[in-house]
């Protein structure tokens, strides 16, 4: 396994997980199950995550586009989702796990929504990581989102034009609480983001992987994160300018 330095990690990992299907097909099952082999993936990630000192984990679970899949098949997506909630719940208290949830929530429906009201609930006071799932998530819909309450704000004139920097923007999109991405790694060999964090990665180190997510285990999350810990993160400066700081 790679050996990763302990004082360089990522404070915030983002992670698109993909291949369920085609590690499904590759095995001669059903979709659906390459999604729940995709689950047990998600609790080795988290556990590992945890054991080695990640502060946030944001994982990209349900976009806004995977409405338009089967429905037998999004209906099960929402089951595992309710499962994965209910059996976790435990575990995320012993792991001092605060779950968090971004996107369009209440659109996941009563079962899902009310399992992760109460875990979120539950789990508010644990300080050892945050979990951070994107459900019903969708980037430009964040944006459009923020822009509206902006609007609405505005014409409550609690706002005005001046107030509109970066700074103040970042407050009215779903991750406020959170920082941006360190290192987005993205699994099953597709080059592009997904209308993921469009707004938070504008700084994002990113690692591609062929590895299908049902596959991708901790030996290939401590290779993704020593990639990481190879590059240098200039934020438009030089490399010198950076060695004299
Ligand atoms: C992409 O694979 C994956 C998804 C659309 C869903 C991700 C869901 C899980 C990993 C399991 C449930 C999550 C939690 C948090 C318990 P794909 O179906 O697009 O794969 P393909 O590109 O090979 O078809």
């Amino acid at each position: 396994m790679k050996e990763i330095d302990p004082d360089k990690l990522p404070q915030h990992i983002a992670i698109i997980m993909d291949g369920n299907g085609r590690w499904a097909e590759r095995h001669a099952m059903g979709r659906v199950l390459g999604h729940r082999k995709g689950a047990e993936s998600v609790r080795v990630v988290v556990r590992t995550c945890r054991r080695i000192g990640i502060s946030f984990l944001t994982l990209y679970a349900f976009s806004m586009e995977n409405w338009l899949r089967p429905k037998a098949e999004v209906r099960a997506l929402l089951k595992l989702l309710e499962e994965y909630l209910v059996n976790e719940a435990q575990e995320m208290m012993d792991q001092n796990i605060r779950l968090m949830a971004i996107g369009n929530l209440d659109s996941l429906g009563a079962p899902v929504l009310t399992k992760l009201r109460e875990t979120i609930a539950r789990t508010a006071g644990n300080g050892g990581m945050v979990l951070n799932l994107a459900l019903s998530y969708g980037g430009r819909d964040e944006i459009a989102t923020a822009a509206s309450r902006m609007v609405d704000d505005a014409l409550a004139g609690k706002i005005k034009t001046a107030d509109v920097t970066k700074e103040f923007c970042q407050r009215y999109l779903y991750t406020s609480a959170l920082p941006d991405p360190d290192l987005l790694i993205r699994t099953g060999g597709e080059y592009r983001i997904s209308n993921f964090l469009l707004w938070q990665m504008a700084y994002t180190e990113f690692y591609f992987t062929d590895t299908l997510w049902p596959d991708f285990r901790e030996p290939d999350l401590m290779e993704a994160i020593a990639g990481y810990q190879q590059r240098e993160r200039r934020f438009g400066r030089t490399s010198e300018q950076l060695r004299r700081t």
